[in-house]
């Protein structure tokens, strides 16, 4: 098979269908990536992928190519795994790449071939490329059959592997209008994760769309729920952690994705809501999602309250206080910065005058070159020293695990702000912190 599109999903696709046996060949139009991965190295942090890779690589049963000809001519499976973001002044998806991986791999194909889109893409789409491609191959006069099928993916940066290998469902969608060869190759492909029990979903195409962006939406919008009922425990004392942990427990609710703090980012459920906004109008059902502009609009208003809150606690002033930002990548266990609230706060912080100071374990190249006039430490240490204020954006380990007295020993003013609610507060108040936090009133 190919894996064509060699990011954070595709990179993570290729190994892992290697680990799985298969004989891969990795495609992308970028020749440092390309590089890269043939070097073995990863050019993002996803903790195990590089042992995968490196393992599926001496195997032989992985490489990797700019090359469409050879792509060509390797497999007659090509997984689509390019990204699909948000367009530039639209809440739209931008089908750039996906139409130019068909439009240069189809004219050089010949027999039957399956295409398994895995890229989040709007409903409607995997129709209107059957029929792009049909034309390319007509037109390319070679005598090819391409069917395009999607087979959606789930998985969360940071278990990508995990989520890969050992997936909690595989869905595939395939045409109904002619033949299909997309359920049985799938269930090959997957012997391994079906025979442990795997749930498998095959359906329509528009559903298989469908069922990846309402995943997504979901769960933005459990985010922006609890997020929301934040905002009421701010306004009357109440605590929303202790409040998720108490409508989590019912097993119709449960306590995942009810996380309050600083909100959703991330290469995907903000451009996936926005998107699947984008695709409602045009279908004329704009009002079934409008409810979604709400959850963005909740979302948003997360991080402009961390910056009020920052500026509160400065006493009004921000302009040239010193502020240390503890994270920027939009989640731990990535290096991700694609619309990170942490960066978003720490970006805002710094427009507003304060002198920032960032780290972050794995984001701190991205985040320079995304944010290059932020103040960025070596060390959490360094990043802490001299601070009046401390926002805690990214809950990774390394933050949650400060030792209070310790870093009191750092900062100028014993001041901290848990953007994520993941610190003991007791404990850093005991060490003469004044906490602040989201949707807590602990001072
Ligand atoms: C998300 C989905 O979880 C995956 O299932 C999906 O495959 C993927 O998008 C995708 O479309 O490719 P990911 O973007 O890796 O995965 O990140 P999540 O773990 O979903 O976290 C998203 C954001 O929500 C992060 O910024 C996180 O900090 C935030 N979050 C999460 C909260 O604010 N509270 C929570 O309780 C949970």
């Amino acid at each position: 098979m190919t894996v064509i599109g060699t990011g954070y999903l595709g990179a993570t696709h290729a190994a892992c269908m290697a680990e799985l046996g298969h004989d891969v060949l990795g495609v992308d139009v970028d020749p440092a990536k390309i590089e890269a991965l043939s070097d073995g190295r990863v050019p993002f942090f996803e903790p195990g992928l590089p042992e995968v890779l490196e393992r599926t690589m001496e195997s032989g049963r992985l490489r990797f190519t700019t090359d469409y000809a050879e792509a060509a001519g390797h497999a007659t499976v090509h997984f689509l795994a390019v990204g699909t973001p948000q367009q530039r002044g639209s809440y739209a998806a931008d089908l750039t790449y996906v139409h130019a991986v068909l439009d240069d791999l189809v004219p050089r194909l010949e027999g039957r071939h399956l295409v398994l889109g895995k890229s989040t893409v709007p409903v409607g789409t995997a129709v209107e490329l059957q029929e792009r491609v049909d034309a390319l191959a007509a037109e390319a006069g070679r005598g090819a059959e391409v069917e395009i099928a999607w087979n959606p993916e789930f998985l969360r940066e940071g278990y990508a592997v995990k989520d890969t290998i050992t997936p909690d469902r595989i869905v595939v969608g395939h045409r109904t209008d002619r033949p299909s060869t997309a359920v049985e190759t799938a269930r090959e492909i997957y012997a391994r994760p079906l025979d442990e029990g795997t749930p498998f979903f095959e359906m329509n195409l528009p559903t298989a769309e469908l069922v990846k962006v309402s995943a997504n939406a979901f769960l933005a919008t459990k985010i922006s729920f609890i997020n929301a009922v934040s905002e009421i425990c701010e306004a009357t004392g109440a605590d929303v952690t202790r409040l998720a942990d108490a409508i989590g427990v019912d097993d119709r609710i449960g306590r995942k994705f009810l996380g309050a703090g600083l909100g959703f980012g991330g290469g995907c459920l903000p451009k996936d809501i926005r998107a699947f906004m984008a695709r409602a109008g045009e279908l004329g059902v704009d009002q079934a999602l409008t409810f979604l502009r709400e959850v963005d609009a909740i979302n948003q208003r997360r991080r402009e309250r961390v910056v009020e809150l920052t500026r509160e606690l400065t006493g009004g002033r921000l302009i040239g206080r010193r502020v240390c930002v503890l994270g920027a990548a939009f989640k731990p266990n990535s290096d991700d910065v694609r619309d990170s609230p942490a960066l978003n706060v720490a970006g805002s912080l710094s427009l507003a005058g304060a002198s920032v100071s960032v780290y972050d374990p794995q984001a701190m190249a991205n985040a320079a070159r995304v944010f290059p006039t932020l103040g960025y430490a070596g060390s959490v240490e360094e990043a802490l020293q001299g601070a009046e204020v401390v926002v805690l954006a990214t809950e990774w380990r390394q933050f949650r695990d400060l030792d209070p007295a310790a870093t009191g020993e750092l900062v100028d003013e014993r001041v901290i702000i848990d953007a994520r609610n993941v610190l003991d507060a007791d404990a850093w108040r005991a060490e003469g912190w004044t906490v602040a936090a989201l949707g807590r009133a602990l001072n």
